[in-house]
């Protein structure tokens, strides 16, 4: 059983927040045959008394060291932990006992383009969305938004504004990043006062930077769990048009999607085989004549793997190919002035 399958059997079915006390059954290690997770509504009362009557003390160690750590991710006390995040408490303390290290999920990762039918529980958005606003951000200034997807009629037109791609359709989440500005010339409004720096460049580049950084942040947490993941540079193939979909206000801008969903098992992907660490990495000062010698061992390895993958040619030819002209873009060339119609004149 996946992560995300146990997340499935043991959590609640119903949207409404997790009570205060509720934990997946994850943590008791239920078998689903004998300890089915109930599904009905329940007094948060009722809950507390069935959670705190099944819980060890090490489940419940777990779980109020989960809540201390989500409190202080959003500055509250721990007994407002599940207010602030719904479920993420109970997410994080069942997924304490995952068996996969950040590294190994990360030396793990490949992009899942294939998911199966059916929504994610209901906890995986906040987690993931948790994990995202852990991740740092230039001067605390949080530029950036998130707009969760999962109604399939939108699924389907933002498919089609952002490259046809058929996973778009299919997948159970989409998470369209968004790099802000209108909320802080909100704020900026309120008192009366300028914030002229959101109409630099490096403004707008440090939105994309931390939308980016919560974006991984959510992918390497969805990958944790078992989801898998595919960005979806697509979204700004047509910004504008994207924006009036989601109703994004003036002053933000989509960045990236990222598609999340279980993996479909009979079409999982492979790792991809990245670069010699000779090429990327360069000791004290860049060294241009070194960083090309590793590439012919690579090139084979790759023309190998896109030969399994029924793919012709090498990494070489497919990189220069991409990036040869402006037609791979896919409106993508003219980003600045579609940045500027969304109100990130990016001077
Ligand atoms: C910013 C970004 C945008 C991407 N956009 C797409 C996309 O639109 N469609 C797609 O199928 N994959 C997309 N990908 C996935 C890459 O193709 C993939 O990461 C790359 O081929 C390496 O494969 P791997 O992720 O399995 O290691 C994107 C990845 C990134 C980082």
């Amino acid at each position: 059983m996946t992560a995300i399958d146990a997340f499935l059997v043991t959590t609640p079915t119903e949207t409404a927040p997790v009570p205060p006390a509720r934990v997946p059954a994850r943590i008791t290690r239920a078998p689903r045959a004998h300890q089915p997770e109930p599904t009905h509504h329940h007094t948060p009362e009722s809950v507390r008394d069935e959670a705190h009557d099944s819980m060890s003390p090490e489940q419940a160690g777990r779980l109020a060291a989960a809540r201390a750590q989500v409190a202080a991710r959003y500055g509250v006390t721990a007994r407002r932990a599940d207010t602030v995040a719904p479920q993420v408490a109970a997410a994080v303390a069942a997924a304490s006992d995952l068996p996969r290290s950040v590294l190994d999920v990360q030396l793990g990762h490949r992009s899942v383009r294939r998911f199966l039918p059916g929504p994610l529980p209901p906890l995986v958005l906040p987690t993931l969305v948790a994990a995202a606003q852990s991740a740092p951000t230039a001067s605390d200034l949080q530029l950036w938004s998130v707009v969760a997807v999962t109604d399939q009629a939108r699924l389907a037109r933002v498919a089609d504004l952002s490259g046809g791609q058929e996973c778009v359709r299919d997948a159970p989440l989409l998470l369209v990043w968004v790099a802000d500005v209108a909320r802080v010339r909100a704020l900026a409004e309120r008192r009366d006062t300028a914030v002229h720096a959101t109409g630099y460049l490096e403004t707008t580049v440090t939105a994309f930077v931390d939308a980016a950084l919560a974006a991984q942040n959510a992918a390497v947490a969805a990958e944790s769990l078992g989801l898998g993941t595919v960005y979806l540079d697509g979204v700004r193939d047509r910004p504008e048009a994207l924006g009036a979909e989601l109703r994004l206000p003036r002053g933000t801008a989509p960045v990236v999607g990222l598609l999340v969903g279980r993996p479909d098992p009979a079409r999982a992907g492979r790792v991809t085989p990245r670069l010699p660490q000779a090429v990327v990495l360069h000791h004290e000062t860049y060294d241009t004549a070194r960083q090309l010698r590793p590439l012919a061992a690579y090139e084979r390895r790759m023309a190998e793997f896109y030969r399994a993958e029924g793919l012709d040619g090498g990494w070489v030819g497919r990189v220069l190919t991409r990036l040869r002209g402006h037609g791979s873009l896919r409106g993508r060339e003219r980003l600045r002035s579609a940045l500027a119609a969304l109100g990130l004149p990016s001077w």
